[in-house]
């Protein structure tokens, strides 16, 4: 365990970014910026080994807020950097404390790291400090991206759901125009081209980004009208908790305005949720454009876990999916990307097509953990750092052979190891 736990503080460390204060998903180039979900899992480690720098890189995150309220999936490096697409593909937005920002989203985790982090090391000056930004994060996904009031969000390009090329995603992803981007990309730089979303992806992905740029009202117009639009329950159930947690550490603070207003969120989504749920209590992902559900069952509806009030049914079967079913999520490394049993879509090294991932597998331990299911967690979080240990902290994991893929060093599974060691 040491070895891993010293690796792990060593690859924070060679991350860290000293103004504002963040930790890069990796120091190799890769990925040059601050991303929004790394850097909330981030201060998890931090959390273990510095944790007036855990506060730091959430003060850093909260920092990156935008005019209207979203805390962005990418704040800029103003170094030049080897990056596609850069912010020049973005409008021209920056954020509070003055960086350049993409005009999209992330898995709103922030809060629910926050209250972790302060249960265990409280400064209440610092957690104070991050409500007001938080929860009008959380405000911005439920009113800017929910314009027809489904109550959940509405995640408008596949980065926003942090899985990017999720096959929860193939059919709205087909029906867009390409751009072709191929030769801009710099990722295959460090990784092999086998390993990240395809030159076809990419072709879709810069097209969605430019479609963002000329549209006339960039949140509400493509929630509404966009050429992409789905409901990700990962997406949702992981708001759900964000806001319930930021409810519960503003109630400790005894901020009782956010609290009120943080319980309201919580219960919206909540209710969203159960209210589309199929027959077994499980939210699918669904293509709003045609009101299409997804049939399989991938990371993003295993993270219906982190709803507070998902029926106990619907616990049984994703703690056994999770854990026990070696044909669909469960695999030695953790809890797979896409399901085994879906043969057509299911890749076992290819990105979020299969691969194993500490931050989705810690999601799930958490979920599990808080529905009292303490022995599943504890078996989530020992396949998750027994990966760590055996392969480094590698980005992902092959769903089949458990081999460490992608780049090196990499933050969030360096975190998530040291958080559950
Ligand atoms: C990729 C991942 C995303 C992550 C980012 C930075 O885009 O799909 O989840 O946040 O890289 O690590």
């Amino acid at each position: 365990m040491a070895v891993a736990v010293d690796s792990a503080r060593e690859v924070l460390a060679q991350n860290w970014v000293d103004s504002p204060g963040y930790t890069r998903p990796t120091g190799d180039g890769l990925y040059p910026h601050q991303w929004n979900w790394d850097s909330a899992f981030a201060a998890l480690g931090w959390a273990v080994v510095d944790p007036a720098r855990a506060y730091r890189e959430l003060r850093s995150l909260t920092g990156a807020q935008g005019r209207d309220g979203c805390i962005p999936h990418i704040a800029f490096s103003p170094q030049p950097q080897h990056y596609f697409p850069s912010a020049d593909w973005w409008p021209a937005r920056t954020s509070h404390d003055g960086r350049r920002i993409s005009a999209i989203s992330q898995p709103p985790v922030a809060a629910t790291c926050l209250r972790l982090l302060f249960d265990r090391h409280p400064d209440e000056g610092a957690a104070r400090e991050l409500l007001a930004p938080l929860v009008r994060w959380h405000a911005w996904w439920l009113a800017d991206r929910d314009p027809d009031r489904l109550g959940e969000p509405t995640v408008i390009h596949p980065w926003e759901s942090g899985r990017d090329n999720a096959p929860d995603w193939d059919r709205p992803m087909n029906r867009l125009p390409e751009l072709d981007v191929a030769a801009l990309r710099q990722d295959t730089r460090w990784v092999g081209i086998d390993h990240r979303p395809s030159h076809k992806d990419y072709a879709r992905y810069a097209w969605l980004v430019r479609a963002i740029g000329k549209a006339h009202s960039p949140q509400t117009g493509l929630a509404r009208y966009g050429p992409f639009r789905v409901l990700d329950p990962g997406t949702s159930s992981i708001l759900a908790a964000a806001c319930a947690d930021l409810a519960h550490l503003a109630t400790d603070l005894g901020e009782t305005r956010v609290a009120e207003l943080s319980f309201a969120h919580a219960d919206k989504v909540e209710r969203a949720l159960r209210h589309r749920a199929n027959a077994d209590g499980i939210a699918p992902a669904v293509d709003l454009v045609d009101g299409e559900a997804v049939q399989a069952y991938g990371a993003g509806a295993a993270l219906n876990l982190l709803r507070a009030r998902l029926p106990a049914a619907a616990v049984d079967a994703l703690e056994r999916l999770t854990t026990e079913d070696a044909d669909a999520l469960a695999a030695p490394t953790g809890v797979r990307s896409w399901p085994k049993c879906d043969g057509a879509a299911y890749r076992p090294d290819s990105y979020w097509r299969g691969p194993t991932w500490a931050s989705i597998t810690w999601l799930c331990a958490l979920g599990l953990e808080r529905h009292g299911r303490d022995d599943a967690a504890a078996t989530l979080r020992a396949r998750m750092v027994d990966a760590a240990r055996t392969e480094g902290e590698r980005e992902y994991c092959d769903g089949d052979t458990g081999e460490g893929l992608g780049t090196h060093n990499f933050t969030w599974t360096a975190a998530l190891t040291l958080w559950s060691s």
